[in-house]
């Protein structure tokens, strides 16, 4: 797969994720429910598959890209930068309220619903831009370049999720959306 084919697939992997997310935060929202099963796993996805994993190779190609020597990458790519920073404030906030609304506070469980619906909004409009600013910056990158980046990206896989880790995060995708492989 080239390197926008692979952060394609996993924007539609994320997208799946953000309508389940959205449902747990209206519930929550609504009946003000102190915590909703899958929690964890919510929390340890956006952790580890969006925010180290993805966006960590978002930022090798946006590396890749700057070097290219071109003005209309640069604002683009400071917008994503602090959109990444802000996802991975509001998943260290989530992960937090849920633990405290699991353990039975009602309170925490306003503050997860109000969290989960505030990443959802922003991680959604994030990757309509990515996925546009991917269309027209695709054919900056030379054959060279995709190899490296498509290798690096395999060892970023390794180095963050462990060997498998992946494609078990795939199958959870998987499993807990409607989304099929
Ligand atoms: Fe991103
Ligand atoms: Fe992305």
């Amino acid at each position: 797969m080239a390197v926008m084919e692979i952060l394609d697939y996993e924007h539609q992997l994320i997208l799946q994720v953000l309508k389940v997310a959205r449902a747990r935060a209206g519930r929550m929202a609504q009946a003000g429910a102190a915590a909703e099963p899958g929690g964890p796993e919510l929390a340890a996805f956006c952790h580890h598959f969006v925010s180290q994993c993805h966006h960590g190779k978002e930022f090798l190609l946006f590396q890749c890209l700057l070097q290219k020597q071109r003005a209309y990458v640069v604002a683009p790519i400071a917008d994503f930068q602090a959109e990444h920073n802000r996802l991975a404030q509001l998943t260290e906030s989530l992960a937090v309220a849920w633990r405290v609304a699991a353990a039975g506070d009602a309170g925490a469980g306003k503050l997860v619903a109000g969290y989960l619906a505030e990443f959802a909004a922003l991680m959604q409009a994030h990757i309509r831009k990515e996925d546009r600013f991917y269309m027209v910056t695709q054919n900056l990158l030379a054959e060279a370049d995709q190899s490296t980046l498509t290798a690096a990206f395999d060892q970023f896989d390794l180095a963050t999720l462990g060997l498998g880790g992946h494609a078990r995060y795939c199958q959870w995708v998987y499993q807990s959306t409607a989304l099929h492989p």
